[in-house]
């Protein structure tokens, strides 16, 4: 079929080639610039649209077919491009702006080059979204496929390959039971993240590695059953450490190829391809080992099941190829490390910043675990001011503020009344709605009371997807599968860090709350403080 359409291509070529070989040069030249400004016209009328280029080139063939609807309010941006600008830097910030400056806040139409893209700054629009199986796809972004995440959960197109991975998943990794059995393992990382903070006596240090370090450990300890000390660092360790982090920069990268196809037929300007090309392997080498490791095992020796384990015992229609079990088993360790992290970087940067709020913490720990015995992950459910701290730190730096991946429509549909063809990319903007002032009380301030039940003009309000004024995980379908684990995660070990040490800020460095967005939001200048018993 390929090849007959190129036979038919070449010979219209042939054909208009025969036609114009009778026209002088000049007149040759004289069609070109007709022709180009031709393009530059319709490029125009498609650009001067609500919503830019690829907004305009869509309506425009709809009227033609004789359609009309409600048209999306939303910037231009510039002809041919549209709003690529938007998206680079801290896009969450421009687009909550333009947005607003569109008197769009519940549904803004924009484009990056050929795409088409809806946003929302909007709880109830946002339920609209994420909750509909119209959206229940991710868009195809080159980089991920490039380095397999198409065969894994996250950017699995919706269907039955998707809902098994979802559910083998659920049953093994995130079930309740899954989480309750790998308490001693956080508690063990927990031990050595207290005896590496211990080390610096009080002198300055930056939290940020050493937080990374435990969250890399947890995933490597649960996905792949691989135990690494803290204290003694692992060439395999820091060698996948620098697989994670090269595909963190790839993933969370604005790749123009994704948006504006001509770039995309042969050139990479920004390196993505040739990146991806030398990282896939890389990981492929890595992942494939373990994986060989663990065939071997499972026929000489019995052990507690990893989930490599796991992967390998699946039979029938579930059984996975060597290939997807490497996707989905490096997604797990991609996805589980930098958001736990991040997160616990920002709640102990608040601590810092507001040391009445640390000390109500710490009163809270001092009754409820008092001064003789270790914490216990049980004591988390005794707790009430701790959790509403790290909701509050959720509200103001949620760490995907666009929700990290967007998602796809996979047929045409109605989003707030307006109607969005299928192939429309949508975007949640949840750092805008968490700071609305409309939807939040005093957004601005970090006011952990707002979730402490019996405080006057307190929320009750679960973060797990059904309350859409604060839903750092997603929602509907494609809601993070990982949740409950991460917020265990981040419960527990925030408890420990605070229970063992005061954190209070240096002298010399100042607590900058700025961020950088990468595939997280992080901070831009990482936390430097010191430690006090
Ligand atoms: C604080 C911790 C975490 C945050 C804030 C977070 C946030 C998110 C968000 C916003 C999404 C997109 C949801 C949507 O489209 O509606 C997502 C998806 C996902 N998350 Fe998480 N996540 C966290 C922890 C984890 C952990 C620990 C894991 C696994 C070990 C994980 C695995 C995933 C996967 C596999 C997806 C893709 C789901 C799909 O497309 O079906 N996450 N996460």
């Amino acid at each position: 079929m390929e090849t007959q359409t190129l036979q038919i291509d070449s010979l219209w070529v042939v054909a208009l080639a025969s036609k114009l070989a009778p026209l002088s040069s000049r007149n040759i030249a004289i069609l070109l610039v007709v022709l180009c400004l031709a393009l530059l016209g319709l490029a125009l009328t498609y650009w001067n649209h609500p919503g830019g280029p690829a907004w305009g080139r869509y309506w425009c063939r709809r009227v033609v077919c004789g359609g009309r609807a409600k048209v999306i309010p939303g910037p231009r941006g510039v002809p041919f491009l549209g709003s690529m600008g938007l998206m680079s830097g801290l896009a969450h910030h421009k687009l909550a702006k333009a947005a607003e400056q569109a008197c769009a806040k519940r549904l803004m139409a924009f484009s990056l080059s050929e795409t088409r893209v809806i946003i929302t700054c909007n709880p109830d629009v946002a339920r609209e979204i994420l909750n509909s199986s119209h959206f229940a796809d991710r868009p195809i972004k080159e980089s991920a496929y490039s380095l397999m995440f198409n065969r894994a959960i996250g950017f699995a197109p919706y269907g039955a390959y998707w809902r098994s991975l979802r559910r083998i998943a659920a049953t093994h990794l995130f079930c309740p039971r899954q989480i309750l059995d790998s308490e001693p393992r956080r508690r063990a990382l927990a031990a050595q993240m207290m005896s590496v903070i211990s080390s610096f006596g009080g002198n300055r240090f930056q939290p940020r590695e050493i937080i990374k370090g435990a969250s890399l450990n947890n995933m490597m300890s649960s996905v792949f059953g691989q135990e690494y000390d803290l204290n003694s660092g692992s060439e395999e360790a820091d060698e996948l450490k620098g697989l994670v982090e090269e595909g963190y920069g790839l993933l969370g990268k604005l790749n123009w190829s994704d948006h504006v196809p001509w770039l995309a037929a042969g050139l990479d300007l920004q390196k993505v391809r040739f990146r991806c090309s030398r990282l896939a392997p890389k990981v492929n080498k890595f992942v494939g080992r373990i994986i060989k490791e663990h065939r071997n095992q499972i026929k000489y020796c019995q052990k507690s099941q990893d989930f490599v384990d796991v992967l390998l015992s699946l039979q029938g229609p579930d059984k996975l190829a060597d290939s997807d079990m490497i996707a989905v088993l490096w997604e797990m360790i991609f996805r589980g490390t930098d958001t736990v992290a991040v997160l616990i970087e920002w709640i102990l940067a608040r601590m810092v910043l507001r040391p009445d709020v640390q000390s109500k913490v710490h009163e809270e720990l001092d009754r409820v675990v008092g001064r003789s015995r270790p914490l216990v992950e049980s004591d988390l459910q005794s707790l009430v001011y701790l959790p509403a701290v790290v909701k509050e730190v959720l509200r103001l730096h949620p760490p995907g503020p666009l929700l990290s991946w967007a998602r796809l429509a996979i047929t045409e549909t109605t989003v707030d009344g307006y109607h969005v063809p299928a192939g429309t990319t949508a975007m949640v903007n949840m750092w805008a709605i968490t700071r609305d002032p409309e939807v939040w009380d005093d957004p601005l301030s970090f006011r952990p009371e707002r979730f402490v039940s019996g405080n006057a003009g307190s929320t009750e309000i679960s973060v797990f997807g059904s309350d859409l004024r604060l839903a750092p995980f997603g929602s509907g379908r494609r809601v993070c599968p990982g949740k409950a684990l991460g917020m265990t995660t981040v419960n527990y070990w925030v408890a420990h860090l605070l229970h063992e040490f005061e954190w209070v800020r240096t002298g010399q460095d100042p607590v900058d709350l700025s961020e950088v967005l990468k595939l997280s939001s992080e901070m831009a200048n990482p936390l430097t403080v010191i430690d006090d018993i």
